[in-house]
């Protein structure tokens, strides 16, 4: 059975005593999100998935009204996966009147997302604090897919002690190589097709790699030149090489990351790809 609270109250009661394994999402669910609970599910007797669209996180003119909602949908998942508790607040739970206090992790937040998306990562890390703070898990689980996000909640949860373990999950993606994301909803069949842009150029800088390409300049131009191709691709916010803490890299080597976001028609989408990982 899975029940649906709403309230900080009563999910305190609920938890009482448990050893929650943690999901926290902002729904409309897919394969991402479930390979996210079923390692929830494996790994704890007790499983929480949060479904809470954030609105701190979201910019101005970003898509925060239009982002896809549809509760009655995700707790069918929910309940299918073995869920135990969803926990779907309503923003006066999360942000209380009168509320001060914000979470800002620094460096991390400013660069790559952050640049482009700035405020982005306050929000993320308050509303994560907070998440983490309601629900006190003993592990909660976060998608490769943001490499950004995850690497800043390890460094907040390290910062401020929090007694929680941060488990990371690959990115799932689709039969043609997609990152799953929700927002791939907004994409149009056309646009769908120039999506794979993200993909495919992580496949081009792989098969440099592999063949002895270093010079990171060099695999970033081609990766451009590569999605620009593409004919719905609006834009490149960037495409970036760096180590595991996203420090920018010159020469690639082993357990680099690769990360891009490129404006797809309207749609913002972002991927990444840890070199010398299958892809
Ligand atoms: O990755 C997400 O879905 C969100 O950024 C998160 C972690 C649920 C915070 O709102």
């Amino acid at each position: 059975m899975t029940l649906l609270v709403r309230k900080v109250k009563e999910l305190r009661e609920v938890l009482k005593g448990k050893e929650v394994g943690f999901v926290p999402t902002m729904g409309y669910l897919h394969e991402g999100h479930l390979a996210l609970i079923r390692r929830a599910r494996e790994e704890n007797p007790f499983v929480v998935v949060s479904i809470y669209v954030n609105p701190t996180q979201f910019g101005k003119g970003e898509d925060f009204e239009r982002y896809p909602r549809d509760l009655e949908r995700d707790l069918k998942i929910c309940k299918k996966e073995g869920v135990d508790v969803v926990f779907a607040p309503t923003d006066e739970e999360v942000y209380p009147f009168g509320y001060l206090t914000e979470v800002h992790v620094k460096g991390i937040s400013e660069v790559l997302e952050g640049k482009f998306r700035p405020n982005h990562f306050k929000g993320v890390a308050t509303v994560v604090l907070k998440l983490l703070n309601i629900v006190r898990p003993r592990r909660a689980y976060f998608g490769e897919k943001d490499y950004q996000q995850l690497k800043l909640v390890e460094k907040m949860v390290r910062d401020l002690f929090l007694d929680v373990e941060i488990v990371a999950v690959k990115t799932v993606r689709d039969k043609d190589g997609l990152a799953l994301s929700s927002r791939n909803t907004y994409l149009s069949e056309e646009e769908r097709k120039s999506a794979l842009s993200l993909y495919k150029s992580l496949l081009l800088a792989k098969e440099l790699i592999e063949k002895g390409e270093r010079d990171a300049k060099k695999i970033k131009e081609k990766m451009r030149e590569f999605i620009l191709s593409f004919e719905k691709v609006k834009k490149i916010d960037y495409v970036e090489i760096t180590d595991k803490e996203l420090n920018p890299k010159d020469f690639v080597e082993e357990g680099d990351r690769i990360l891009l976001a490129v404006w797809v028609g309207n749609t913002r989408l972002i991927d990444n790809w840890e070199v010398g990982e299958p892809l």
